[in-house]
Order: structure tokens, then C-alpha cells, then sequence
């Protein structure tokens, strides 16, 4: 039977999906009735890309946190946390270059009003014809069968010749106008590749201007230019200003590394698709100091580490990839990111940067305090260089709920929305069920869920018939149901429910808690990443 054109079959689990779009809005809603995200102020109607957290995406996000932490803190010896203020002396954010070159290159068009970040529309361009690459390669592989070979395929190919070509052009003109701040010739480059706005779907677009991201703020109850503080864009600055207070007063050895996890703020030009971009954000960033010259070694295993992280999970080892950033930022001479296969596609979700001696170098320059390090060792002083780790909480959020959300046609005929978390980030370990309301089984399971409790994030429920309680610790991404029947009361065993295959197992009761916690355990992960 062929797929209607609105599902299409996900190549991991071979589970057949809704469409891009559709599964983004069922993510939306199926959020926000279950407890995981609520826009904010929606009483007043919302404020554009601002989000709360509801109960059980409290719960994902400590989740996502503590093994973030713990796979820095705990298993590099050499790794420590701090948490730094988000108001900060606004000279840190004109040494770091934030005042001067935190921008975007904005652009409208003029009949439809929309506002667009000029290097988006180019990238949204090049994605384009990398589609029309793969659909070539689809062909081609379908028609060859067996013997399709594609490196030879990718090299001999006349149009994929062609569009690796305009690509190549195409990126370079871009990286170019990025880098001299050319916004003239970006303009040209839109112009030229006939990119039209989405929605007017005209070419009527004003010139590009450039666009501070940060918020500012006044500080006290003086106004005036003095008084101006800035609402932080990254942790990593609050992390830089502390390098040598953490260092001195922990004793700390080159090569170290601080992280910290905290809120962000960046006034962007478009923010949306869920949470994937907001203005207020979290932040999980490491910086690791090291000696000058051995940062690309450094910088490798960062990259090759972040990857195990996230592979780690489970959620499917070809949603990520790495994509080498076009455009350094201000401080870089070499960074990446880490791409997931969003709803949307392949996008951001962590960066990794090699950041050299320059936010260090220029605090130095502007408070006049020296930012170095002695190097016992090398019997010399020196500025480090830093490798830094940024990953998004709330995107690393996104992409567990989009790799976990699923509706599945069951056997029966009936049908399950599953969000298939993986066990250690569920937000609620383990349900505690009564099979029914009565014959002393919600006592027992009372019983046992007050056991639990403090173990593990648990729950119990006696509302409704069980089938309608299994579908809701599903919906929420429960991995473990244990239900008391009447064969509980005659030997104290009840039935454990594994939430994606549905499968249950009968259990002695003096095993529950031991079962449950190895089963959602996070330390078997941190100790792969050793
Ligand atoms: N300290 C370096 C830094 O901030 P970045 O690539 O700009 O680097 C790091 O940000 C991560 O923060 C990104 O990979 C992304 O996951 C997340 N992030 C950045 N802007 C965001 C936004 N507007 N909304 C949500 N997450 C964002």
C-alpha cells in the first residue's frame, strides 16, 4: 500500500509518521496537554516565543541536566560547575565583542512585512539544492539496485556535478559578504539566487542592515548611558571573568575545564518553531582551557565526545551530524555543530568552538588584571586557549520529544500516542497501578508506590480502566507500569509493562525498586562515555 502523501515513513524506526509540518503541531499540542509545555502569559493571549515549563517537562528538563552534568563533572576528573550571575559588568560584553559584533544581517520585504535573517534564507536556499541532490541519488540508487556505488555516482554525475558546484559558489559568495561585512553583496547574492519571500512570494526586499542581539537593560535608578546592563547572551563570559578565581582557589591543572548551565537572552529577529528558537533560553556550556597550540587536538575530542553523549541516548545514531560553520564567529578558528533531524529537518543543536585566547586576552586588555595561567610544567605563564561545548537545554528538550513522539496502530485496531523517552530522562519513572478500585488492591499499591517514591519519580492511579491509565503514562513517556491484580494479594507478585513493546512480566514484589532503578539508571550511560 502506498503512504498518503501526508505521513511518511521515519528511516529510523520504520514507523510510519505524519508529515514534517503535522508532526511539529502534534508535538505542540500533545505538549501542552500533557503537562510538557505551556506558551507563556496565555491567559493574555501569549507572548511571541516565550514558553513554560509544565510538570513533566520540569521533570525531562532536570533529566536532560543531570546527565549533562554528571557526563562533565563526574566523569572528567578534571571538570568542575559553577553558576555565575546573568547581570554582569556591561565591559565584559564590549571585551567579548558582543557590543560591537553580535549582529544578524536583517532584511524585510516589503510587501509582505516579514522580517528574515539574510544568511537563512541563503542556507534555506543551499538546502534546497542539496534536496534536489538527494532526490537524485533516490533515483539513481532505485534504478541501479545492487550495484549502485555511491562515491562513483556523487563524482560522474553530471547534475550532482553541477549542484555541488552552485553550492560551493553560493556558500563561498556568502562567507565572504559575512566576513567583511559586506551587506551589499549579500543582498546581491539573495537577489541573484531569485529567493523569494515564503509568504508574499515577491522579490521585493529592502537592503540588509545589521542587528544587535542583546537586550539592555538600566541598572538602578540612574538612567543613562552608564547605567546600561545587558541581559547575558551566553553563560561562557561568566564563566571566563571566574577562570582564574576557579582556578586558583580549586588548584586547578592545565588542561580544565568549568561548565555551567543557566539562562541566555538574545533578542532574535525571528524566533520560532516551538522552542527551538526563543529569546529566553538555557544554556549547557563548557569551557575547557588548555595550552596554546594543542587546541585542534582538543577541539577533536570535544567533538568526538559530545557525539558519544548524544548518541548515547539511543534516539537514533543518524539524526546527528556535524556541520562545519561557514562564517567563524568573532572568537573562533574552528567550529562545528552538531545537527539533529528536527521536525523541520537537519538544524543546530550544540556547538563546538575553538575559542583561542581572545575572550580571555581581552578581559585582560580591558579590566587590566593578567588572565594567566603558570604552567608548572612548561615553567611558564600564558593565556590559555579555550575549547568550548554549547548545547541549547531547551533544543536538546526539543529533540528528545521529537525523536520520542509516536502514533502508533496497534494490533487490536486501536491507537497509542507513545512519547518513547529514553527510560533515564523520562520525566516519571515507574506508574503504580490497582488492576481494579477494589478487593484491597489500591491499599497494596499504595503500599508499594509509597516504597517507590523516594526512589524514583513515580506515580500511582485508580482512575478509569486500566488500558485508559497505561495510555496516559504512555502519552507521558512512563517506561514502567506495575500493576496490582488479584495474583499480587496471593503471592505478592505484581506485573511489570515495558512502555514500547507493551510487554509484561510477572515480578516479585522485594524486586520492584531494585528492577526499576537499574532499569532507568543513568550511571550505565555515564560509564560508556568513560
Ligand atoms: N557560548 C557560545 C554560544 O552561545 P551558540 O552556538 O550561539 O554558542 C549555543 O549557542 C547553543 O545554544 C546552540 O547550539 C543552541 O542549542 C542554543 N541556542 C542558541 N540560540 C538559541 C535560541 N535563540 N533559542 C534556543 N536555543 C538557542
Amino acid at each position: 500500500m502506498v503512504a498518503p502523501s501526508f505521513f511518511y515513513l521515519c528511516p529510523q524506526t520504520n514507523v510510519l509518521m505524519a508529515s514534517h509540518d503535522d508532526l511539529l503541531k502534534n508535538i505542540i499540542s500533545h505538549s501542552k496537554e500533557y503537562g510538557f509545555i505551556f506558551p507563556s502569559s496565555e491567559i493574555y493571549d501569549g507572548l511571541s516565543a516565550t514558553y513554560d515549563y509544565g510538570q513533566y517537562g520540569k521533570e525531562l528538563k532536570n533529566n536532560i541536566e543531570e546527565y549533562w552534568w554528571k557526563a562533565m563533572v563526574r566523569v572528567h576528573d578534571n571538570i568542575v560547575g559553577i553558576d555565575s550571575a546573568i547581570f554582569m559588568h556591561p565591559t565584559v560584553w564590549k571585551a567579548s565583542g558582543h557590543v560591537d559584533a553580535f549582529n544578524d544581517p536583517l532584511i524585510d520585504n516589503k510587501d509582505s512585512k516579514k522580517r528574515y535573517r539574510a544568511d537563512v534564507l541563503i542556507e534555506e536556499h543551499i538546502e534546497k539544492i542539496r534536496a534536489k541532490i538527494n532526490k537524485e541519488i533516490e533515483k539513481a540508487a532505485k534504478r541501479f539496485g545492487d550495484a549502485f556505488n555511491l562515491n562513483q555516482f556523487l563524482t560522474t554525475n553530471p547534475r550532482v556535478i553541477e549542484y555541488n558546484r552552485q553550492i560551493e559558489e553560493i556558500e563561498h559568495r556568502m562567507k565572504t559578504a559575512l566576513e567583511t561585512g559586506d551587506l551589499q553583496a549579500l543582498k546581491q547574492l539573495i537577489l541573484d539566487l531569485e529567493i523569494v519571500d515564503p509568504v508574499s512570494g515577491t522579490r521585493n526586499w529592502t537592503d540588509v542592515r545589521q542587528f544587535n542581539l542583546m537586550f539592555a537593560t538600566e541598572l538602578g535608578s540612574v538612567s543613562g548611558e552608564a547605567s546600561i546592563i545587558y541581559l547575558r547572551p551566553e553563560t561562557a563570559q561568566g564563566t571566563y571573568v571566574n577562570f582564574l578565581n576557579v582556578q586558583r582557589s580549586g588548584r586547578m591543572k592545565i588542561p580544565f575545564g568549568i561548565c555551567q548551565i543557566g539562562k541566555a537572552f538574545r533578542n532574535e529577529i525571528i524566533a520560532r518553531q516551538f522552542i527551538f528558537r526563543m529569546r529566553e533560553f538555557e544554556q549547557m556550556e563548557m569551557q575547557f582551557f588548555v595550552r596554546p597550540g594543542e587546541e585542534m587536538e582538543w577541539y577533536e575530542y570535544w567533538k568526538n565526545n559530545r557525539m558519544k553523549w548524544h548518541r548515547n541516548l539511543g534516539m537514533g545514531d543518524a539524526r546527528y551530524r556535524f556541520h562545519n560553520h561557514i562564517k567563524l564567529a568573532h572568537y573562533a578558528n574552528a567550529a562545528c555543530d552538531i545537527e539533529f533531524e528536527f521536525p523541520m529537518g537537519f538544524k543546530e543543536l550544540e556547538g563546538i568552538h575553538s575559542r583561542t585566547d581572545f575572550d580571555l586576552k581581552a578581559h585582560e586588555q580591558y579590566s587590566g588584571r593578567k588572565q594567566q595561567y603558570f604552567d608548572p610544567e612548561l615553567n611558564q605563564s600564558y593565556i590559555p586557549y579555550v575549547v568550548e561545548t554549547a548545547i541549547g537545554l531547551d533544543r536538546m528538550f526539543m529533540s528528545v520529544l521529537s525523536a520520542s513522539y509516536k502514533e502508533e496502530k496497534l494490533e487490536d485496531g486501536s491507537e497509542r500516542t507513545v512519547l518513547s523517552i529514553p527510560p533515564q530522562l523520562a520525566p516519571v519513572k515507574v506508574a503504580v497501578l490497582p488492576l481494579v478500585k477494589k478487593d484491597g488492591m489500591p491499599e497494596k499499591a499504595l503500599e508499594i508506590f509509597h516504597q517507590l517514591k523516594l526512589e524514583v519519580n513515580s506515580q500511582y492511579d485508580d482512575k478509569d480502566a486500566i488500558g485508559r491509565r497505561y495510555r496516559r503514562q504512555d502519552a507521558i513517556g512512563t517506561p514502567y507500569c506495575i500493576t496490582v491484580d488479584n495474583e499480587t494479594l496471593e503471592n505478592n507478585t505484581v506485573t511489570i509493562r515495558e512502555r514500547d513493546s507493551m510487554k509484561q512480566e510477572r515480578l516479585d514484589i522485594h524486586n520492584i525498586i531494585q528492577v526499576v532503578k537499574e532499569k532507568v539508571d543513568i550511571i550505565p550511560l555515564l560509564k560508556k562515555l568513560m
